[in-house]
């Protein structure tokens, strides 16, 4: 009975919009791809994709703002090192003794992104489950989970881990957390939760693209897509009840997050600031890397794609590139900003891209453009900075805290062989200071659960204690 109407409905509808190709091979669909390609279409915003296609959306002009930006001020890795006061007058000491404080009070929340898939790694599974362990195989999700339950032994409490997936993503994490009994998180610390997706429009016609005849091509709507899920999951509740009033965000790609660092914390509670950002000097002016930059005496983040190739090979007076802070996606929020911004509507600006996307084209027939031919529409979290107040940028040393798995093997940087290098060399140094004797070339990795970062690792190890075969250290 509901299906001719339905058809009506989903037609009027799309024609206002010059959309109706959707439905051309409606009569050809059983009753679940109908309803199926109808909820798709029901959920989308036509009038929005519409002015996304036709430019009415505000969008910024990225190479006029890059090109009138200065270089942030931030708190510098040497004045850090030193143990020198930043120029807000905080102390690295004030800061880990801060920090301290509010993690011990259960006051921090974890809140990792893994909405994206493998397909760049050649991994056709969620990211956040690629074995990326040097010698245990650990997934990236293991790692992270395992710190965040490091985090709150050490401080005798709880750190809640809201942890957001795709689509694409969310029943294989969900069925992998299950397996594996959370990976030891209660069931009260964790909340999982899914993004939001956006079509693809061809990027001529601005026309909706289909997947299959019963499926819209739709993709995660970017980590900007976070701030809605959050609220509309119940995860925020979740963080009121819990009294959790910051949040360490981060990157499933990055198995050196130094999540929970009480330094960092310290910093951005002290600052009392809304948005606080970790960053790490550049090596190259073209690091695809997110740019830190001051533009109108606001912060911003402006995408190494968006960024013009002479502003990012802009030196200053000593030869370094101006434009030194790159971002590595790992920010302090605060739960309150986050609230903020949801009641400002179109806080975040949508980013759009011109990608390769396959589709049906209208004589049913799949197409594997080898150009790009599509649109894509993304937020970015990080277009929530100009909107913080105090934010701060603080500089870390890379290879402590950085090292992001994106591509397949062979790429120059990046890859699972270039993660375990970094992962081992930096568990080799914690040894090492510890006075603990590494036979050349032999590989020690260290769960967190073992020890959770340098400190960690000096209570364990004694001076002299011998590593002369490979070795994952984890608790038995
Ligand atoms: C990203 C940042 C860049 C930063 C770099 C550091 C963006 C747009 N750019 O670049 O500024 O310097 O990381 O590594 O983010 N994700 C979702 N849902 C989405 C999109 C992404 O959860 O809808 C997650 C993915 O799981 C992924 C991460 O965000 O792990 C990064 O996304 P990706 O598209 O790989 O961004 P990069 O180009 O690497």
């Amino acid at each position: 009975m509901s299906e001719p109407v339905d058809r009506k409905e989903l037609q009027a509808a799309l024609a206002k919009f010059g959309q109706e190709h959707l439905l051309a091979f409606w009569d050809e669909l059983d009753a679940a791809g109908q309803t199926q390609l109808a909820a798709q279409i029901r959920g989308i915003d036509l009038e929005l994709v519409d002015s996304l296609f036709r430019g009415d959306v505000d969008q910024p002009d990225w190479a006029e703002l890059s090109r009138r930006a200065t270089p942030p001020p931030a708190m510098r890795l040497a004045e850090r090192q030193a143990g020198k006061a930043s120029a807000l007058g905080i102390t690295p000491n004030e800061a880990t003794e801060r920090g301290q404080q509010a993690l011990a009070a259960g006051e921090i929340g974890v809140l990792l992104v893994a909405g994206g898939q493998g397909s760049r790694l050649g991994f056709e599974k969620p990211k956040s489950l690629y074995p990326i362990g040097p010698l245990s195989h650990a997934t990236l999700l293991q790692i992270h989970v395992e710190k965040a339950l490091a985090v709150a032994a050490r401080y005798g409490t709880a750190m809640p881990l809201y942890l957001m997936t795709s689509p694409a993503t969310h029943d294989d994490t969900a069925a992998f957390l299950a397996e594996h009994d959370n990976l030891g998180m209660p069931a009260d610390d964790l909340v999982v939760f899914c993004q939001g997706t956006m079509p693809a429009v061809d990027a001529t016609t601005g026309k909706l693209l289909l997947s299959a005849k019963d499926s819209l091509f739709l993709s995660p709507d970017g980590h900007g897509g976070t701030v809605a899920a959050l609220a509309g999951s119940g995860a925020i509740d979740h963080m009121r009840s819990r009294g959790v009033k910051h949040l360490f965000y981060l990157q499933v790609d990055n198995p050196l997050a130094p999540i929970g660092d009480a330094e960092f914390i310290g910093y951005h509670l002290l600052a009392d600031s809304e948005l606080t950002s970790l960053t790490v000097a550049k090596q190259e002016a073209h690091d695809k890397l997110g740019n830190f930059a001051m533009v109108d005496d606001r912060l911003q983040v402006i995408e190494y794609s968006d960024f013009p190739a002479d502003v990012a090979e802009r030196r200053d007076s000593s030869g370094n590139l101006a434009f030194w802070a790159g971002s590595v996606a790992i920010h302090m929020f605060s739960v309150a900003f986050l609230e903020k911004s949801l009641t400002l509507k179109d806080s975040l600006p949508f980013h759009v891209a011109k990608k390769k996307v396959p589709f049906i084209n209208a004589q049913g027939e799949r197409i594997e453009p080898t150009e790009t031919n599509a649109l894509k529409f993304e937020r970015f979290i990080f277009d929530l900075l100009p909107q913080a107040a105090r934010p701060i940028v603080v500089e870390y040393a890379e290879e402590e805290v950085f090292a992001p798995l994106k591509n397949a093997p062979g790429a120059p940087k990046d890859t699972p062989e270039y993660v375990q290098r970094f992962m081992l060399q930096q568990h080799h140094r914690w040894l090492a200071a510890a006075g603990a004797e590494i036979s050349p070339g032999v590989a020690v990795e260290i769960s967190p659960l073992w020890a959770l970062d340098a400190v960690g690792v000096a209570e364990r190890v004694s001076v002299n204690d011998k590593f002369d075969e490979p070795r994952y250290l984890a608790p038995s």
